[in-house]
């Protein structure tokens, strides 16, 4: 295509490679601002990837915008900027281990998100036709051997420098977002619901004793447990539980990581539900599904007791896409 071109022709061909970048950086930028809009999960789960796709959108209104004025200088930092955004989208399925996920359950998640789906594949675009088209810009920057020729900034070196720039941009803000905060204070195991009346200070008191004076492993006493008052445990270590007794004196304890995308649920005793704020989904207090998105209930833990009344998990029934 590059020898044998006129100049008008690919001057032409030049500008048809804009209006196509414009359009699809700035389609692009939509699907980015769909997800983050609609998807809680990312900012509850996975910030650094929200504030990494912030950073890509913004990318893509600017350079969209760039294309659609005719800043010829835009062809590599375009071509640049599809190809990371390509990569870094469809890495984050590499991620799934850092948010306890199966990667091939992950990527079953991200591929069923038609966002995630035309965000990759307008970057993909991107990339196809401007490689296909780069004949128009070569020979262009061949024949005006002047100022504006350099505007261009054919080169390999051109290239790599817009990988680092942009790269560098998107490091900065997915760094940013992976800083951890100080969590919260935990609700206080036994005592969270208990602190208006003597009863339940008298209480309060013999679940500090009993605390201190736990065997190792024990998650609670059931002379101490109370109906509707949640005592939180890690089984195994790093994965978060609920341990509830109900009415008739029966113990319960589910995982409360979110058999959807592994969010972590919040339990709200008014109404004895666990609660998962990424997409809503719904459990009740043993774990079955009230409300999806989640297909599968929480699994749940097996529980011994002791002569002394003291609580052990044991094991993990029932599976999901969070691994243990
Ligand atoms: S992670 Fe989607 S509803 Fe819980």
């Amino acid at each position: 295509m590059a020898r044998g071109l006129s100049k008008a022709e690919a001057t032409s061909g030049v500008r048809r490679l804009q209006l196509f970048f414009g359009s699809a950086f700035l389609l692009s930028a939509v699907a980015g601002v769909y997800l983050l809009a609609t998807d809680a999960s990312l900012w509850l789960l996975a910030l650094s990837h929200a504030v990494g796709l912030v950073v890509i959108v913004v990318i893509d209104v600017v350079i969209g915008t760039l294309n659609f004025l005719s800043r010829k200088k835009l062809y590599l930092p375009s071509l640049a900027a599809a190809f990371l955004g390509f990569l870094l989208q469809l890495g984050d399925v590499l991620t799934a281990p850092q948010y306890n996920m199966t990667m091939q359950y992950f990527a079953s998640y991200l591929f069923g998100l038609w966002a995630f789906d035309l965000l990759l594949a307008l970057q993909f675009a991107i990339i196809f036709v401007g490689v296909a088209g780069r004949g128009y810009v070569r020979e262009l920057a061949r024949r005006q051997k002047t100022q504006r020729a350099r505007e261009l900034g054919y080169s390999r070196r051109g290239f790599l420098k817009a990988i680092a720039v942009f790269g560098g941009l998107i490091g900065i803000a997915v760094a940013a977002g992976s800083v951890k905060l100080p969590p919260p204070s935990p609700p206080s195991s036994q005592t969270s619901q208990s602190s208006q009346t003597s009863q339940s200070l008298q209480a309060s008191q013999a679940s500090k004793t009993l605390q201190s004076t736990r065997p190792s492993g024990a998650i609670a006493n059931t002379n101490n447990l109370q109906v509707g008052s949640p005592v939180y445990f890690d089984y195994p270590k790093g994965y978060p539980n609920i341990l509830l007794k109900s009415a008739d004196g029966a113990l319960t304890a589910v995982s409360m990581l979110c058999t959807h995308v592994c969010c972590e649920c919040t339990y709200e005793p008014s109404n004895k539900v666990i609660f998962c704020a990424c997409h809503g989904s719904v459990f009740d207090a043993t774990g079955k599904v009230l409300r999806g998105p989640a297909g599968t209930p929480l699994p749940s833990i097996t529980l011994t007791v002791d002569t002394s009344g003291y609580i052990y998990p044991t094991g993990v029934n029932g599976s999901g896409p969070c691994v243990h």
